[in-house]
């Protein structure tokens, strides 16, 4: 009997790199173990630590009843042939940091991953989740001369789950009925779309006043910051690892999902050249489609805001970069 290949089958992809076995990576080695996605390897530089984690996963399959692999290790050539590589190597906000204070340490750690990832695993996509969001993006991209639509930056996805949340909160509904779109970079000058946001089709201008909104808003451009005032030794990292796998499992399961995340533009919303955060269309290949959806002037601007933003940490980067 013959069988047609079927593009799914060909896509499939099962081996994702996490580098960084801190809060966010090994939470997000969690997640991918535990729904069974893929084989997973998770790479620190601290010795031992990603061995402990991987054994400590393996030692809750029996009871998780999963059967794929965990590999912990120091070592790039244990990557190899990886389809996914998730970059969450870097240090975490500290209270009173902006994401860009953190630009120089994470912008110099993320390219020597970069680096060493794709040397072991040419045919990956990337998806990077280090702060600052979309300027090391843009680093990683350029270090791994990918084509652009396998590199990405998660940031979108949790920005809008935080909206989603708060928006659930306020009106005492489920999560589940909630809709909730954030684009712009991933900083303080991210750009909340109340417009584009509803419950189960009813859009949230419809269900709340100005001033509400606006206080949602507000916090949400805050939510990182929020948590990480509370905890004070560290940052989120639960919804940052659900946010992550979501995307892992897009292109795993070539879902086509409609998201937003950090993507590169070639002229769409009158930006070039830049990673930031814009609604794209997610399978097996990567970002399939940007999706250019229409925006008022107002938000717009602040699009273009955020992304002068972004391409000043960007150029600051490449001088931090040659100097060090
Ligand atoms: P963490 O400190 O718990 O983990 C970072 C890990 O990176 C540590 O285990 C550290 O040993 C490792 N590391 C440092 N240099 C490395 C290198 N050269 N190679 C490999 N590993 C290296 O931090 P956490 O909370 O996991 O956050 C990780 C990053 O993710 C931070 O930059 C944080 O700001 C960012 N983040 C981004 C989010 C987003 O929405 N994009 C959300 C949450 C966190």
């Amino acid at each position: 009997m013959t069988s047609t290949p079927n593009s799914s089958i060909l896509c499939q992809s099962r081996r994702v790199s996490v580098i960084g076995g801190g809060k966010v990576g090994s939470t997000l080695a969690q997640r991918i173990f535990e729904k069974n996605l893929a084989d997973v390897v998770l790479l620190d530089i601290v010795e031992g630590m990603p061995q402990g984690i991987a054994l400590d996963l393996m030692e809750a399959q029996p009871i998780e009843r999963n059967d794929r692999q965990i590999i912990g290790t120091n070592d790039y050539a244990d990557t190899v042939g990886s389809d996914i590589v998730v970059i969450t190597a870097g240090i975490p906000r500290k209270p009173g940091m902006t994401r860009d204070d953190l630009l120089k340490i994470n912008a110099k750690i993320v390219v020597e991953a970069s680096e060493k990832a794709i040397a072991q695993s040419p045919d990956a996509i990337f998806i990077l989740v280090s702060n600052p969001l979309d300027v090391v993006t843009y680093l990683s991209w350029k270090t791994t001369k990918l084509p652009p639509n396998r590199v990405m930056g998660m940031a979108g996805v949790l920005d809008s789950a935080r909206f989603q949340t708060f928006i659930a909160m306020e009106l005492g509904v489920s999560p589940r009925d909630v809709n909730a779109l954030v684009l712009g970079g991933h900083g303080d000058l991210m750009v909340p779309l109340p417009r584009y946001s509803t419950v189960n089709g009813i859009p949230i201008t419809e269900l709340m006043d100005a001033a509400t909104i606006e206080r949602l808003v507000d916090r949400t451009r805050n939510g990182g910051g929020e948590i990480v005032g509370l905890m004070k030794t560290g940052g989120a990292y639960f919804a940052p690892a659900s946010s992550t796998c979501l995307m892992v499992e897009a292109i795993i399961n070539n879902q086509s999902r409609q998201l937003p995340a950090s993507a590169y533009l070639q002229g769409e919303y009158g930006l070039n050249d830049i990673f930031i955060g814009v609604p794209i269309q997610l399978g097996c290949r990567g970002v399939e489609k940007v999706l250019e959806i229409n925006l008022t002037d107002a938000e717009r601007e602040a699009l273009h805001t955020s992304a002068e933003s972004v391409r000043a940490n960007i150029q600051q980067a490449w001088t931090l970069l040659g100097s060090s």
